[in-house]
């Protein structure tokens, strides 16, 4: 780890400039430590309903488990209710994460729709009540995560980053999309060198890096401080340690499947560590030109050892344009 911290958020100190990005079903412990490793300079935990913590909902514990190595560490909480959200922050506060961010970015529509996610873009005021409360009552750092509008015709981005810097946010995200494109269309990068442009806490810019080239162009076109990387990083957690896919190794990805599925069993137990592994395998050995049958045959393996073995017969070569 490099001595000279890259910026810091508050008063935590952060060694490097790219991040794995919060997603649901994807940025779990496993993904989130081997990201870590390879470079990524903060895990963001998959995102939360400030509800399930307040109800204790069973699942909230996988998906808040952590691990030292992961440090620094950031929750990430979604809701549309002031108070919901400082009492779930104030509830997590006792597991010692480093950051906790909100998430005004989500787009499905049972959270959006409710208010929460990208929704809350749509209530300046009350992003202004959720970060003064909660800056004020934790004695860590609060970020937020955003989208630059509601829609084409709703862009805020500027105004939500200064609200959330006037009212004690140490650091946003911006991923450069309405709510209403969802995952569609291109990422709006002059919008994320406005709000770099607007704020002086840390800005993360975040959409439509694929490449590592990408990350550079983005930091040069935004001025932002860290690139957030979250379906590039899918298949490919090597873009933290500067490589494209054909970069890598056919023997780089073989051990990183096995190790990534290892990791997978001994954090979810052996069933299900499977069957939630299929997705990150299916992208793993997505650039090679496997037959479906190939396919279907390693993604419906029942067991480690039936994975392995098949994995071990499959030639895996670059399929050809
Ligand atoms: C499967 C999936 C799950 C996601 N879950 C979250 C989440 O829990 N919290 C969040 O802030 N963003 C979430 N996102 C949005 C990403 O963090 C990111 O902002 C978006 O995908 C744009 O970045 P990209 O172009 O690098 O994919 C999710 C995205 C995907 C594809």
């Amino acid at each position: 780890m490099p001595s000279e911290p890259s910026f810091h958020i508050g008063p935590i100190p952060i060694h490097g400039r790219t991040i794995l990005s919060p997603m649901d079903g994807f940025s779990d412990q496993p993904f989130r430590s081997l990201a870590r490793r390879l470079g990524s300079a903060i895990s963001y935990t998959e995102f939360v309903n400030a509800l399930d913590v307040l109800n204790g909902h069973p699942h909230l514990e996988r998906r808040l488990a952590f691990l030292k190595t992961e440090r620094p560490v950031t929750f990430q909480l979604f809701d549309d209710d002031p108070g919901r959200l400082l009492q779930a922050a104030l509830k997590l506060r006792p597991f010692e994460p480093d950051i906790i961010d909100i998430n005004m970015g989500c787009s499905v529509r049972c959270v959006s729709g409710r208010g929460a996610g990208a929704g809350l873009l749509r209530e300046p005021a009350k992003i202004a009540q959720i970060f003064h409360s909660l800056t004020h009552a934790l004695d860590l750092p609060i970020t937020g995560k955003i989208r630059i509008g509601w829609d084409e015709d709703s862009l805020n981005h500027v105004d939500v980053a200064r609200i959330i810097e006037d009212n004690g946010g140490a650091a946003i995200a911006v991923h450069g999309r309405t709510k209403a494109q969802a995952y569609r269309g291109q990422a709006n990068w002059d919008a994320i060198a406005e709000v770099k442009a607007a704020v002086s806490i840390p800005v993360f810019g975040n959409g439509d890096v694929r490449l590592v080239a990408d990350i550079g162009r983005m930091r040069e076109h935004t001025g932002c401080d860290a690139v957030m990387i979250a379906r590039g990083a899918i298949g490919n957690p090597w873009i933290f340690a500067g490589l494209d896919r054909h970069e890598v190794t056919e023997p780089q990805v073989r051990a990183m499947v096995l190790d990534h599925l290892q990791a997978m069993q001994a954090f979810y137990g052996a069933e299900l560590g499977l069957v939630l592994f299929r997705k990150h395998a299916a992208r793993y050995i997505s650039p090679y030109g496997l037959d479906t049958a190939q396919r279907e045959q390693l993604l419906t393996s029942e067991t480690a050892e039936d994975f392995t073995r098949i994995l071990d017969q499959l030639a895996l070569q670059p399929a050809v344009a």
